[in-house]
């Protein structure tokens, strides 16, 4: 390896050559070309290949051409080498600063003309907005510099190296670097220039930076600026047209604070901004304002002088086919998507997006943590020894990370709050950069979570914390020690606002108890509200060698080291489809909330500063899920905070079916993320009246019986089951298995205040060691009457003792058939079961079923902990749709509290299946799925699952809970599903 580039990849310092003042990234009028594009490119899998490439008569006619921006594992089809996913661990030895010699190294190089009316620029600054992870940069043959900081801008004067018309620009990007170490967070390691190069020509007379600070107190705005300019440079003229403010600065000491009356606060509710310009005769640069005053006031965080709640979600920048590379489009449509499904806050986990990203937060109202491009947690493994963030040798690295990390961004209103990086255990290198920012930036208060102790933070900030812990949290009175700290320091924490940076992790199919952390919230103002781990799945779109394609997770690119698809913990699959728990978030953070009383519901405003004049109210009243009224209902104007009393319509209660009704609040007009119409919140009130539960007939004469009968539209052979309605079913088959979901596999020690498992062993575990997945059955006797049959079967796992009972009884009732099931557990089964249910087999004959028609909880799936998306009402979906696509598939589908359910064969009614309620008023739920849970529990992923012709129709009296164990919580107790006797009672018809 030359011994400059040895040197180099061991120090820690920043870059070489760079422009060592970070500025804003701002929209200026100067002169600027975009070097993106197709660039010549060669990987080499070492750092040591010659420098020849940088001179500028180096033929690469041999080499290929690359896209810039772009991650080089994501280019070429593989010959570039894959992406790696590691959460935690480094994958490469831990021997800091060092790198292995097997480090992937991707020369570029480019031609570009400098345009003739660039002479008259005083300097020529070549920007790259982000590298990963380590870069040399020559031009024309001569050797600018370097740098390291991927997610950060790295600006070089190039002025000297450069002539008129063409130009070659040669860059060696390197995967590894000490700078790998401090970049260890939970996301593909993507190497390559994968943001924006630009070349800007920076006038004389110019203004290098501005900073505008805004104000907002009291109806009033105030801008102060700052200015970065030559004094030559001045006048300095700032104009805010709309409200007519033309000022002008003869000299830089002119330059002060301006008082402005009657603006309107920039919220994320209503993100109010001012267009304003900052120019000198030489350039103008545009500005978006926004007025608004972020402050902690004791243990409240505060925005214009009102308490904030984050109903957030932590955001990655990852696209399945782009990895980390901006698109404006796409992060413009997903940002709407947030605010569609109620999202008000982002973390921009675990470093600065693309600077474009802030615009559109500003624009569309986000309130934002803005988090460092630093995180070390692969040195937890070494008990924190030698971890960076407390060696003076990397103090100044640190401290360039933060500068360039708040220089950058800090004119958008949208940003409350800084964030020093994640997981990066804690030092005095840390400390330095909170106490950098803190004489930086005045205006808002620095979080870093990994200050557990509150010693140089000024938000308590902690991640997957319990609810319990939460609301300990929160709780004046409580003394409970908090984790890692000392009471005293506890004690310290406990007078700052509260943040959950991350909680509610959203692996899989969960997290359950989302409304269980937002009622704290409305509970103890202390907690200010959270941010989900994680917005969306970071899946690479990829294909197996048949070339079905999937989305890949760790360990798909044959990684050595990975940790599989910890990576898949989004609300969003990869392919932008939100999952049933995004839907759930919406329901559960929604800012307008509804209380029914009697005749009236208190309709209650939970924004933080906006009023409800942009929404309408809309009820509706169905009977067992058919429409039959609907109108419009009259609301007063509810400003922030408060609630408004109004009367229910007269509604038409149905003596024969259930009567529902439901109110929705919308959008009155369309906004900039959402159509007119657009549902905010829903309520649902039930106006049943009473209906008498058919009694269970108790048939008496049982005989023994060979089973062999018919029974209405049942036929059974030996006391099984073969026919309904004339078409081919076996079971019902007791079902206690559910594919574990990601979080039935999380082993996490957070089960005490639970109850429901054992810290360290997954349930999951517990359930295959049960034999759940593996039951067999023996039948105990077969008896009948005339008009019934009757089975008793004794179902248990090899090598257990442990069994349940289970009785049939079919009869016919009417012209409709009846099947009550008793489940009865053996006494000493010791876990939480998955589920309590019974599975019906449905081949494909002539008329496969393909679909459903139900009357119950939908339309997507839910669980005990899960069930604020769902509401009462009439629903159909195919076969399916009736499951989501987790990146590894996992127990899904689950439809709660089924009334009726009409199987379909391409639209026509297959069997019809009633449900009566239990003895305690309880209904079961269903799944119809393609696949038993045996075989969505072998498949690592969709395309694993097998073809399949049979549909399989489980009716669950009782389903587990989700929990979010994967990384936090398990199930909490209420929704835990302990052993125990069950009854499920259907009424089936033909079609
Ligand atoms: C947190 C971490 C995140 C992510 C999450 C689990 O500890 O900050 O980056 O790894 O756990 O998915």
């Amino acid at each position: 390896m030359p011994s400059q580039l040895s040197a180099y990849v061991s120090d820690t310092a920043p870059g070489r050559g760079a422009l060592r003042t970070a500025r804003s990234w701002l929209h200026s009028d100067a002169p600027r070309r975009s070097l993106n594009g197709l660039w010549r490119f060669r990987l080499s899998p070492t750092a040591s290949v010659a420098e020849d490439f940088a001179a500028e008569d180096f033929d690469d006619s041999g080499w290929d051409g690359i896209p810039v921006p772009s991650h080089w594992v994501l280019q070429g089809d593989g010959a570039y080498g894959r992406p790696i996913y590691t959460n935690v661990q480094f994958p490469f030895p831990i021997d800091p600063p060092h790198v292995p010699d097997e480090n992937p190294t991707g020369d570029y190089r480019r031609h570009f003309d400098v345009p003739a009316d660039w002479s008259d620029a005083e300097r020529v600054v070549l920007r790259f907005d982000g590298v990963e992870s380590l870069f040399t940069l020559w031009v024309n043959g001569d050797e600018i510099g370097g740098a390291a900081g991927s997610r950060l801008a790295h600006e070089f004067d190039v002025t000297s190296s450069l002539r008129p018309g063409d130009n070659v620009v040669a860059v060696r990007v390197h995967q590894w670097s000490a700078a790998s170490y401090v970049e260890d967070q939970d996301q593909w390691w993507l190497p390559g220039i994968f943001r924006d190069v630009t070349l800007t020509a920076r006038p004389a007379g110019g203004i290098e930076d501005v900073w505008l600070r805004t104000g907002f107190d009291g109806g009033r705005g105030r801008i102060e600026t700052e200015i970065t300019a030559e004094a030559a440079a001045f006048p300095v003229t700032l104009r805010l047209p709309e409200l007519g403010i033309e000022q002008v600065w003869a000299t830089a000491a002119d330059v002060a604070p301006l008082d402005v009356d009657g603006v309107e606060p920039w919220s994320a509710e209503r993100p109010r901004l001012y267009d304003v310009t900052v120019s000198t005769a030489a350039e103008s640069i545009a500005l978006r304002a926004g007025f608004r005053t972020v402050e902690i006031r004791g243990d409240r965080f505060l925005v214009n002088g009102r308490r904030v709640v984050f109903h957030g979600m932590n955001r990655h920048e990852t696209h399945p086919e782009r990895g980390r590379v901006f698109d404006e489009e796409h992060a413009r449509e997903d940002l709407a998507r947030m605010k569609r499904f109620n999202v008000n806050a982002i973390r921009t986990s675990h470093y600065p997006p693309h600077p474009r990203l802030l615009d559109l937060a500003d624009e569309l109202g986000f309130w934002v943590i803005l988090e460092c491009d630093l995180e070390t947690h692969g040195f937890d493994k070494l008990g924190w020894a030698g971890n960076p963030s407390d060696d003076p040798a990397w103090r100044e690295a640190y401290l360039d990370r933060i500068q360039r990390t708040i220089e950058r961004d800090k004119n958008h209103p949208s940003i409350v709050i800084w964030s020093l990086g994640n997981e990066a255990g804690t030092g005095g290198n840390l400390a330095a950069m909170s106490a950098w920012v803190h004489a930086r930036d005045t205006g808002r208060p620095v979080h870093y979570e990994g200050d557990h102790a509150g010693e140089y933070t000024d938000v308590y900030s902690r991640m997957y914390s319990s609810v319990l812990e939460t609301e300990q949290i929160g709780t004046d009175g409580s003394r409970a020690r908090l984790l890692n700290c000392t009471p005293a320091q506890g004690a310290r924490q406990r007078t700052k606002p509260f943040l959950l940076c991350e909680y509610a992790h959203a692996m899989g199919n969960g997290p359950g108890a989302l409304d269980q952390y937002e009622a704290l919230v409305h509970e103890h103002p202390r907690l200010h509200g959270g941010f989900v781990w994680e917005w969306r799945d970071h899946g690479i779109l990829t294909t197996t060698p048949d070339g079905t394609p999937f989305y890949a997770y760790g360990g798909d690119f044959g990684e050595v080291v990975h940790d599989g698809n910890f990576v898949m913990d989004g609300m969003l699959l990869s392919d932008d489809v939100p999952t049933p728990s995004l839907h759930e978030y919406k329901a559960v953070v929604a800012p307008v909330r509804f209380a029914f009383d009697g005749d009236e519901v208190a309709i209650t405003n939970l924004r933080h500063s906006a009023d409800t004049s942009d929404l309408r109210f809309h009820w509706r009243v169905e009977h067992d899920g058919t429409l039959v009224d609907s109108g419009d209902l009259q609301v007063p104007v509810v400003a922030a905070g408060e609630s408004a009393r109004v009367p229910l319509p007269r509604i038409p209660v149905s003596p024969d079916s259930e009567t529902w009704l439901t109110i929705d609040a919308v959008l009155a007009a369309a906004t900039a993320w959402a159509p007119d119409g657009h549902v905010i919140a829903t309520a649902q009130l039930d106006r049943s009246a009473p209906r008498p539960v058919p009694a269970v007939r108790r048939e008496t004469g049982w005989r023994q019986s060979d089973g062999t009968l018919t029974l209405g539209i049942a036929e059974f052979v030996d006391g099984s089951l073969v026919r309904l309605a004339g078409r081919a079913v076996a079971g019902p088959q007791l079902e206690l298995f559910r594919a574990p979901t990601d979080n039935d596999e999380g082993a996490s020690e957070e089960v005490e205040e639970s109850d429901a498992g054992i810290a360290g062993v997954s349930n999951a575990e517990l359930w295959r060691r049960d034999g759940l997945d593996r039951l067999t059955t023996r039948r105990l006797s077969v008896e009948r009457t005339a008009g019934a049959l009757r089975t008793i079967a004794k179902v248990s796992a090899a090598n257990s003792a442990l069994s349940v009972i289970v009785e049939s009884v079919w009869s016919v009732q009417g012209d409709e058939l009846e099947l009550r099931v008793e489940i009865e557990p053996s006494r000493g089964w010791l876990t939480v079961w998955p589920r309590i249910g019974i599975r019906f087999d449905l081949p494909d004959g002539a008329a496969p079923v393909d679909g459903a028609e139900w009357f119950g909880l939908g339309p997507l799936e839910s669980y005990p902990d899960s069930l604020r998306a769902a509401r009462t009402g009439r629903f159909s979906s195919a076969i399916g749709d009736l499951s989501v696509d987790y990146a590894r598939p996992q127990e899904t589908g689950h439809r709660s509290r089924l009334r009726q359910l009409t199987l379909t064969s391409a639209g026509t009614t297959v069997l019809r299946i009633a449900t009566l309620p239990d003895t305690r008023g309880r209904r079961p739920g269903f799944t119809l799925s393609r696949h038993t849970p045996q075989q969505i529990a072998r498949a690592g992923h969709p395309f694993q699952l097998p073809d399949s012709t049979t549909s399989h129709l489980i009716v669950d009296a009782a389903q587990h809970g989700l929990g979010s164990r994967a990384c936090g919580p398990d199930v909490w107790p209420e929704f835990a599903l302990r052993p125990e006797a069950r009854t499920i009672r259907l009424r089936i018809a033909a079609g």
